[in-house]
């Protein structure tokens, strides 16, 4: 298993080119299962979760090429069966049983098992699926739909823990071919959501509202094939300015939407950096001493649970207290007891770690645990006095395209040893 070392005190500075975003190429990828015609996708990160939804999507019965960034999907003639092997891999492979309900009425997907972030239930898709009128069975640890015709409802996303991402995906994903009207309320406003929605209108669907989250949906006959490119990666973009605020240096990440990156440059302005902001980029620089923070983590336009980790390894530096809550995913707090490891001083209380930070970090061998904590563990090897071996890179090979590639070339000393 690879490994990554990173050798700390190397200085950041210069501009890197962030990926198409993750989260949103996986649910656009899926609903290419949704027209017979061909979709050509731009923008698609080289990454393994997008690798895994390419081989579900190859078994279903898809024709899939793919050359770089660009993936060509023709869904002419379709099975509606994802087997355990290749589902349990990726949780958002749950993205397949929206579209295949939405066109063939019909979906048996394996249930995707535990994850190390959390408990991650599926119920709120499936109670969006029965609102438009589909029978609804897990068995086997396997979820079956089943619907004679799909009639547009209302339906409500949200949960105990707010409203889901995924969930909403998955809902207008079953609802564009149902007759009639679907009304989605507490709609995810996420970025990604959007770009989904954008898909699925390039496609001939008519959905409005997505953004908001009063989403409303207009039932189509059929879609059609398109060409389009995904959004760039905020997450991505948010780690790398995080990289930037803690090794930095001038560090400026280009081919990003500066808009999705607003509750990402609040807190780090807050933390006293200086961030600018043109059409396409954004820059980070110091401006004097780091300063802790209060953070919580909400959905969108809410600081994001996906950079929650990468501001803990900043905080950890930040002289006084700090307190980062995470409700959205009260578990995702792997990367604590690892950057105590390397000297950090965290003290955790799900779902809120209180850092006093102390400036000091000094390298260790640490695993990685998801991606974000990966992530996470990166950073800190950036500050931190020594070297940083992480196992386990694998986690961050799912949402990071060329990560160590990326921040070597801004002035990282990171190495990746096959073992
Ligand atoms: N939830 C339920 N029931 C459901 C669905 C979700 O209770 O049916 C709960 C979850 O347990 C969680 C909250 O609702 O407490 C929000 O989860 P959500 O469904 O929004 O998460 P997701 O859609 O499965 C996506 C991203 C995650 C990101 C979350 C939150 C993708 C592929 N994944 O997951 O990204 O953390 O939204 O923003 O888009 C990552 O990239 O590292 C990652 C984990």
């Amino acid at each position: 298993m690879d490994k990554i070392l990173v050798h700390g005190g190397g200085k950041l500075s210069g501009t890197v080119r962030i990926s198409g975003s993750k989260n949103s190429a996986l649910p656009i990828l899926a609903a290419a299962l949704l027209t017979k015609e061909r979709c050509v996708i731009r923008g698609v990160p080289d990454l393994s979760d997008i690798h895994y939804m390419l081989t579900i999507l190859s078994s279903l019965g898809c024709e899939v090429e793919r050359a770089s960034g660009t993936v060509s999907i023709k869904a002419e003639k379709i099975r509606t069966e994802a087997p355990y092997e290749l589902v349990r891999k990726m949780r958002a492979s749950v993205c397949v049983l929206g579209p295949l309900l939405g066109r063939e009425h019909e979906a048996c997907v394996s249930l995707p098992g535990g994850c190390v972030i959390g408990d991650r239930p599926i119920d709120l898709h499936l109670r969006g699926f029965a609102a438009l009128g589909a029978a609804v069975r897990v068995q086997g640890g396997n979820v079956k739909l089943f619907a004679s015709a799909l009639r547009g409802n209302t339906v409500n996303m949200r949960g105990t823990h707010g409203t889901t991402v995924l969930g909403t995906d998955n809902v207008i994903m079953a609802a564009v071919l149902a007759d009639g009207i679907t009304e989605i309320r507490d709609a995810a406003e996420e970025p990604e959501v959007v770009d989904l929605a954008n898909f699925l209108n390039s496609m001939g669907a008519k959905i409005t509202g997505a953004g908001t989250s009063h989403l409303t949906i207009e039932g189509v006959k059929e879609l059609h094939g398109t060409d389009y490119t995904v959004i760039p990666d905020r997450i991505e973009a948010g780690t790398m300015l995080v990289a930037g605020a803690i090794a930095g240096g001038k560090l400026t990440v280009d081919h990003v939407r500066p808009d999705h990156l607003a509750a990402i440059i609040g807190p780090l302005r807050d933390s006293g950096f200086h961030l600018e902001t043109s059409a396409r980029s954004v820059t980070i620089s110091p401006n004097g001493a780091t300063k802790p923070l209060h953070l919580e983590t909400s959905p969108y336009p809410g600081f994001p649970t996906d950079m929650q980790a990468q501001m803990c390894a900043l905080l950890v530096r930040a002289p006084g207290v700090s307190v980062v809550t995470d409700r959205v995913f009260p578990q995702r707090f792997m990367h604590v007891a690892e950057l105590t490891r390397m000297g950090a001083q965290i003290k955790l209380s799900q779902p809120t770690a209180v850092i006093t930070g102390n400036g000091h970090l000094s390298g260790a061998p640490v695993m990685a645990s998801d991606l974000r904590a990966s992530a996470a563990l990166l950073l800190a090897g950036l500050q931190a006095e020594g070297v940083t071996e992480i196992n386990r890179v694998y986690h961050i090979d799912r949402g990071y395209e060329h990560i160590d590639e990326k921040l070597n070339d801004l002035g990282a000393h990171i190495e990746r040893v096959q073992a």
